[in-house]
């Protein structure tokens, strides 16, 4: 009954609702959906999750700052906030006047406890190299590199750019930003020199934290090489730190360029953390919006740690004994809260792995779960469909029955995929938590607590306590499906995008009024309240979980020489959930040439990075217009999923549709 009624809001969404110009729509193919039996979560971890009362939920309802205020005290801080809250809608100020340090939670606290002597992180390489670090040990490192930063002129307030791969480093430059109150502004490392390059001078970094290289797919990456180029164009970085990491041969500049190893040499061991205000920025992370321009999104010190800590333990049901692996990227929110903060400040023990799934074979993953006893998955669906696709043999020699409880985030996760991840990975035993989230709300907001939420394939559920969401339609009325919406502040949330108010305003909180943060997600209710998210209904494409706006691509397209004009458009994708094709319109006296395509390809690789690489290029003379000039995406993503084309009334030409057809359906 259920499904039936998801299948029919499904349809309704695609058929009726056009949100915007953009609405994404996921085939049914990709949600038809499964009619296991219920409930997914045996009693056994029912019995032994920490949290088995929905009171919690009841209780954030009655009182949400009272609620608040009592979770804050999962933290350490130096001195007692004033304020719970302070809310001028769009601007929030959580646990006003409380003092603390990110770091010190992270780290110091857990010196006076058998923490002490736990494993942090254990880590290793793509190449197998094993390193592993208690928290002590990461304490002593963090001290040491945050007297290198200040030794090097940081200061509380300054901006850091870290751009390196996953090696326990990057936790350690990270950690000691946060320790002496120097905001850090973490760079993927997949980004090329452009992107680094973008992100530097909007932050006015000061100091760049980088490696020699990094490992991937067995090919060593090369990032300094990368940094010089980007900080040719960054006066603003007087220092650059770097990580001797491959060996690879690299140019050091005699004034600007530092080694990490000679300058952890000379440091002093100890460094008191900086007292923070809980509203100071913690970090600035960028994050593709619906402009070619990336947003600068800030987070705060206390309410941030207070989001990701609480939300590690409601979620992944944490124990002293797991073992807990994420694989997201410190670069991407997902690494912030739940590789950083949110497990270092539970005193968690976790992997961090720097290569990919498939190196030196597919069983890599499997491999790592048996060898470190993993409990806890947390990983994307894009990764769980290519699992699937690579198929179950790459599992069956390996023991993971460690496992207790997988997560998912990133992306919408398709009820196959979701059965796939319970029954193969999981085998039956394990809650699976969809968590639904983004880089501006800074952690966990609808997703399952294990031990209370029975779980629906395919559905993140509920929000979490504290959180409240509304479904909102086209007139702004509450709704079984249409608009995702949050409708009241909440400790972790974005307090502004770095440089651009105007932006801020217009992006989260003009959209809709009354105080309602609009999250640019689509999402259906179902008749027991059930969340089940639908992709973006805004210009952002998710490619493998990647966040990408089309306009930032479409602006590296039409930075080359020949391209007049260019579209992009996200198309369903079985294991990418969505793939880039663009539609280009080459200048007249442009010549072409044969290898165009792949010319191009690489153009969008070396302005944005490899994960923007679009799928498809397709040339043809004129995109489809309004006459107003307006370019109608929709009915390019109609061309290339198959669908009837809706309204073209308004077209200039609406000719240029049969062109398009044709090309599309022609390679
Ligand atoms: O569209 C939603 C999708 O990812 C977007 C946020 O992307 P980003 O800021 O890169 O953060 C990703 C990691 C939190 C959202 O607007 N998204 C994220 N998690 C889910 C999801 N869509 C559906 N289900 C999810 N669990």
């Amino acid at each position: 009954m259920i499904f039936r009624l998801f299948n029919l809001l499904f349809l309704e969404l695609i058929l009726i609702l056009p949100l915007s110009d953009s609405l994404i729509a996921i085939s049914d193919k990709q949600r038809a959906p499964i009619n296991p039996p219920l409930p997914y979560t045996t009693d056994q971890f029912k019995e032994n999750a920490n949290l088995q009362s929905s009171d919690i939920f009841t209780e954030a309802k009655q009182d949400p700052e009272a609620f608040w205020e009592k979770q804050a005290n999962c933290l350490n801080w130096f001195h007692p906030w004033d304020q719970v809250l302070e809310w001028n809608p769009p601007d929030a100020k959580w646990f006003n006047g409380g003092k603390l340090n990110a770091c010190y939670n992270c780290l110091d606290r857990h010196m006076q406890t058998e923490t002490r002597n736990k494993i942090a992180i254990y880590w290793e390489g793509e190449r197998g190299e094993k390193k592993s670090l208690t928290y002590e040990d990461l304490y002593i490192e963090v001290n040491k590199f945050s007297n290198v930063l200040k030794s090097l002129g940081v200061q509380k307030g300054d901006r850091v750019a870290i751009y390196l791969p996953m090696i326990p480093e990057a936790v350690v430059a990270i950690l000691s930003c946060a320790r002496i109150g120097a905001i850090h502004t973490v760079v993927f490392g997949g980004f090329s020199a452009d992107s680094l390059a973008n992100r530097i001078l909007d932050a006015e970094a000061k100091l760049l934290i980088t490696a020699d290289g990094g490992f991937r797919k067995g090919k060593v990456v090369t990032l300094k090489e990368a940094a010089d180029t980007a900080i040719e164009q960054c006066p603003c970085i007087k220092n650059t730190i770097v990580i001797k990491h491959t060996d690879l041969p690299v140019d050091m500049q005699l004034e600007k360029d530092h080694w990490y190893h000679d300058l952890m040499k000379e440091a002093p061991a100890t460094c008191p953390p900086e007292e923070m205000d809980a509203e100071d920025t913690l970090f600035i992370l960028y994050t593709s919006g619906t402009t070619g321009k990336p947003k600068g999104i800030i987070h705060t010190t206390g309410g941030y740690m207070v989001g990701a800590t609480m939300t590690t333990r409601w979620v992944f049901d944490i124990k002293p004994s797991d073992i807990y692996w994420c694989t997201a990227d410190i670069g991407w929110i997902t690494g912030h809260t739940y590789v950083i903060y949110g497990p270092l400040s539970n005193g968690m023990t976790q992997l961090l792995y720097e290569g990919v799934f498939d190196w030196p074979e597919r069983n890599r993953p499997w491999q790592l779960i048996e060898k470190y006893g993993v409990t806890i998955l947390y990983t994307a669906p894009t990764a769980i469909r290519t699992f699937m696709k690579w198929g179950e043999e790459w599992i069956n020699g390996c023991n993971i029955s460690s496992l207790r409880l997988l997560g998912s985030v990133g992306e919408p996760i398709n009820p196959e995929a979701w059965m796939w991840y319970y029954t193969i990975i999981g085998k039956k035993k394990c809650p699976i938590v969809d968590t639904w989230w983004q880089t501006e709300t800074g952690s966990i907001m609808i997703a399952p607590i294990p031990g209370i939420t029975p779980l629906k394939p395919g559905s993140a559920t509920f929000p979490l306590p504290g959180i409240n969401a509304l479904i909102l339609n086209d007139l702004g009325e509450p709704s079984s499906s249409g608009s995702l919406v949050l409708t009241s502040p909440w400790p972790s949330m974005l307090r502004g995008i770095y440089n651009d108010r105007a932006r801020y305003e217009k992006s989260y909180w003009k959209q809709l009024g009354n105080g309602y943060y609009f999250t640019g997600d689509g999402a259906m209710k179902d008749d027991e309240g059930y969340f089940w998210l639908t992709g973006r209904i805004d210009d952002i494409i998710k490619v493998s979980g990647h966040r990408l706006s089309t306009a930032e691509i479409e602006s590296a397209l039409v930075d080359f020489k020949g391209v007049a004009e260019a579209a992009v458009i996200g198309v369903s994708d079985q294991i990418k959930g969505q793939a880039i094709v663009a539609f280009v319109v080459l200048k007249e006296d442009f010549i072409f040439d044969g290898s165009l395509e792949s010319t191009l390809k690489q153009h969008v690789v070396k302005q944005i990075s490899a994960i923007a690489r679009p799928e498809r290029i397709i040339f043809i003379y004129e995109l489809p217009k309004t006459r107003s000039g307006k370019i109608m995406r929709r009915l390019l993503r109609d061309i290339a999923e198959g669908r009837l084309l809706g309204d073209t009334m308004t077209l200039t030409d609406p000719s240029v549709l049969e062109e398009i057809k044709n090309k599309y359906n022609e390679d």
